[in-house]
């Protein structure tokens, strides 16, 4: 199923069509240090890997606008003796037929090659302040062209943000994109099933975390989307809790945010669930209300509605609840306009999902939400936190819950790709049992 070559090919005819005119310059990301001579796992710019599906360090895209377009591939040589250290390398010839690119060269030449293409073309697109030594290099080839003036060449006069019009396309996910998404979100409600079977008071959060990761590979994934967080009792209520290495205790709850990347495309999951395989009856009143303002917020995505339609209906839910928590007194729509929930829900009920955990795609357009339209996929995640404190009676203390499903929006309303991971207190409890 991947890579889908005429997918990528087509994202840059179409790029090629809104560029119009001149030439658009975009580099992958580089190899990153751990420590002294160790990399971590390389990962692709989500980007350059959209319009490319070329998964190598030190390549860079070029595409040429305009009546006569060409899509330009530079990337590194083979090299007999890295290949027999650091694996395969595609070289530029048989990069250009497996990748569907007009020409393609050494990454050697880019300095000697990019100031001839940008000769006499009117404007630049590239990712202006991403990476510094970039901004230098592409400026250095503009000026070696502006040094040509008196010899009758033109230098590009017109410079714009190649993120930006990247980002535009990025934001509707096209049906090869939600492919993979759909087997992300697989693979990673599968690592979350596996857990619920395994989970039992006095293992570690780390042996939780270690299962995921299995699952998440044995699945086929190439890498976690994000670092799982695996948080018992209190440390659900540290919202990026990562460390991962205390004990689940009886009687607490357990919160886990992970999911896998598959082909650079990533799941975003999170379900809450008793270490004990019971929810007792307080948990179960925070956890329903909970799940109630997920459900709405579902309910809430389709096209035509805003972005933040999810959120309100989200906040609606949850402010109820917090009033027949007795944490809330008041009238509810007071409560949402003086954000009277805040210390206990203090996030945004989601975000745009992709390549990126939170994905490219502007949130606003002209100060206004966005509209929902079909082929958006967002994440929908309330939670409430409820941390030891003089206004939370002492029952309710340490309760960290939220539930975060991966969407899509359809013509019809959207599509739930991660309902395999059960979610309602009954599927839970039912699977903690088997
Ligand atoms: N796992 C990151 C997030 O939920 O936004
Ligand atoms: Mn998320
Ligand atoms: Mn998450």
């Amino acid at each position: 199923m991947h890579p889908d070559i005429a997918s990528h090919r087509a994202r840059r005819d179409r790029l090629l069509k809104t560029l119009v005119e001149g030439v658009l310059i975009l580099a992958t990301a580089p190899e990153a240090i751990r420590n002294r001579d160790t990399h971590y796992p390389y990962r692709f710019d989500s980007h350059f890997y959209y319009l490319t599906a070329f998964p190598e360090p030190e390549a860079v895209l070029v595409l040429i606008a305009g009546k006569r377009p060409r899509q330009i591939l530079f990337c590194r040589e083979k090299n007999e003796e890295r290949e027999i250290w650091d694996g395969f390398r595609h070289g530029p010839k048989a990069a250009k037929t497996a990748f569907g690119f007009d020409a393609a060269y050494s990454y050697g030449e880019l300095d000697k090659r990019l100031p001839k293409l940008l000769e006499n073309q009117p404007r630049v697109a590239y990712a202006f302040g991403a990476a510094p030594a970039w901004d230098a290099r592409v400026m250095g080839w503009i000026n070696t062209v502006r040094g040509k003036a008196r010899g009758g060449v033109t230098a590009p006069a017109n410079l714009s943000d190649a993120h930006a019009l990247i980002d535009a396309m990025r934001l509707l996910k096209d049906a090869h994109e939600i492919d993979l998404m759909q087997r992300a979100a697989d693979v990673s409600a599968d690592a979350h099933r596996s857990v619920l079977h395994l989970c039992k008071p006095g293992m570690g959060e780390w042996e939780i975390e270690a299962e995921l990761l299995r699952v998440f590979r044995a699945g086929g994934c190439q890498s976690p989307a994000y670092t799982p967080i695996v948080a018992g009792g209190g440390n659900a209520c540290v919202l990026h809790y990562v460390g991962n290495d205390q004990p689940l205790k009886d009687g607490d709850l357990v919160l886990i945010d992970a999911a896998g990347e598959y082909h650079g495309y990533a799941a975003d999951i999170t379900r809450t669930f008793p270490v004990n395989g019971r929810f007792s009856a307080t948990q179960k009143d925070v956890y329903e209300i909970v799940l109630a303002a997920q459900l709405a917020a579902i309910a809430a995505v389709k096209p035509g509605n805003r972005f933040n339609a999810p959120h309100e209906a989200a906040l609606r839910v949850l402010t109820q609840g917090l009033i027949d928590l007795k944490l809330l007194q008041g009238e509810i729509d007071g409560l949402i306009e003086s954000e009277a929930y805040k210390p206990w829900y203090m996030h945004k009920t989601g975000h745009w999902l992709g390549l990126d955990v939170h994905d490219a795609g502007d949130y606003k357009v002209g100060g206004a939400w966005r509209e929902l339209q079909a082929g958006m996929a967002l994440t929908v995640e309330p939670g409430l936190y409820l941390r030891p404190s003089a206004d939370v009676p002492e029952a309710l203390w340490n309760i960290g819950i939220r539930i975060e499903d991966d969407v899509v929006v359809t013509e019809a309303g959207c599509r739930v790709l991660t309902e395999a991971a059960p979610k309602t207190v009954a599927e839970i409890e039912a699977a903690m049992r088997q």
